[in-house]
């Protein structure tokens, strides 16, 4: 190599070092791009890595959007995994009046303090204050965790993006961390709510053995973003299994927001709101039916009563029959207290004879009227007292 081509290179780095320090990402790029040009005959190795640099690490709009047409001026466009061109954000546009899921009290008031922390941030700014800015949802599948988001987000008159993991993971080797990298950074320029479902599934902790450089790269631009996450969109993370999620990542969520399996009260409530307007078909049947969901999530109860009312609507069983085939099932996964206390309300509805609802629950008759008659007499004692 010539000095004059020694002072070229010289001139090119401290140009780049410039620009870098600058910030201004989009001249990096373009002074790199004509930096490949320029070496690709004296030195194309060089050349060659550069590109390579250039293409896994694409701006916001150009290098996902390369094959697909201008974003219109106003909007800004949606990232797309360059090779699978999977939309990588899913998005929803709920009313303001998107019904509110069924939350615990406690759950109510945490979201209530996320929403109105958004809508007053003004007065937080006064105060010196910032709103969260992130946080995590906690808890087993079916419980409300993506209705939740979905609602916050219209709450928010803001749209929903879902990230799709199964898109960014399918990218080709080595690039899933540059595209998580674009859906972040698109989200973080529109005010919106950003999903990240599942968010184990990436954020499994960084000793595992499996997948350790392309995990790896993807929990460190988690953590970056998380942590540069600016306070006018909000990102909410989900997760069914917090032990598998890096304590590191853990921590940087401003919330920990936790969703548990209903209690009874929260079963019945859950019954009426699905049974809508066949709630009088099974009404009787509420606080047997509430036993039997022990330990449902509010997904399956959903499920199962809509199974009745599908039945009830055919005319092909009647409600006692429906009850009785679905505790039937049920008995076996319940503790022998929890179907003592089954078999005792169900004998109180007098529906069913004690013959029946001992073959039912497997708790003997002799156990079965042991129990009514005491709790007649519990009953009897309080209104006596
Ligand atoms: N709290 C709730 N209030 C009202 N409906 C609910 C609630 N939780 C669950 N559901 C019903 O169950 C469906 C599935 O719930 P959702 O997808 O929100 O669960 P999740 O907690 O995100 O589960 P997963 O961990 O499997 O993603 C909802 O679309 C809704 O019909
Ligand atoms: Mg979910």
């Amino acid at each position: 190599m010539s000095m004059d081509e020694l002072e070229i290179i010289k001139t090119d780095l401290a140009q780049l070092v410039r620009l870098s320090l600058s910030e201004q990402a989009d001249d990096v790029r373009l002074f790199v791009a004509r930096l490949v040009r320029k070496y690709r005959a004296t030195e194309p190795q060089l050349a060659e890595q550069l590109d390579l640099f250039l293409r896994n690490r694409p701006t916001r709009t150009s290098s996902p959007l390369r094959r697909a047409p201008p974003p219109p001026k106003t909007q800004h466009a949606m990232p797309v995994d360059d090779e699978s061109r999977l939309t990588l954000l899913r998005v929803f546009n709920d009313p303001r009046d998107f019904p509110a899921p069924l939350f615990s009290e406690e759950l109510g008031a945490s979201l209530a303090q996320l929403v109105e922390e958004r809508r007053q941030t003004d007065r937080l700014l006064a105060a010196g204050l910032q709103p969260s800015r992130s946080a995590i949802f906690v808890g087993p599948p079916g419980v409300g965790k993506s209705l939740t988001a979905r609602w916050l987000a219209a709450q928010l008159g803001v749209p929903l993006y879902i990230l799709d993991l199964t898109a960014v993971m399918s990218s080709l080797l080595g690039k899933s961390g540059s595209n998580l990298r674009s859906a972040l950074d698109f989200a973080k320029r529109v005010p919106c709510v950003l999903f990240l479902d599942e968010i184990d599934a990436i954020a499994k902790r960084r000793s595992d053995e499996a997948d350790v450089g392309e995990l790896k790269r993807l929990v460190n631009v988690i953590l970056q973003e998380v942590d540069n996450w600016p306070s006018t969109s909000l990102l909410v993370a989900a997760t069914n299994h917090p032990e598998l999620i890096d304590p590191a990542l853990w921590r940087r969520f401003d919330l920990e927001i936790k969703f548990e399996l209903p209690e009874q009260a929260a079963i019945k409530d859950a019954m009426r709101r699905f049974l809508g307007n066949d709630l009088p078909l099974l009404a009787k049947w509420i606080d047997v039916l509430a036993l039997a969901f022990k330990g449902f999530s509010i997904s399956d109860i959903e499920r199962s009563i809509q199974k009745f009312r599908r039945t009830l609507a055919l005319g092909t069983a009647s409600d006692a029959d429906l009850i009785e085939e679905f505790i039937r099932g049920r008995t076996q996964a319940l503790e022998r207290s929890a179907r003592i206390e089954l078999a005792v309300m169900l004998a109180k509805t007098k529906t069913l004879s004690q013959h029946v609802v001992s073959d039912l629950t497997g708790v003997s008759r002799d156990t079965i009227r042991k129990y009514v008659s005491e709790t007649t007499k519990t009953v009897k004692g309080h209104k006596k007292a």
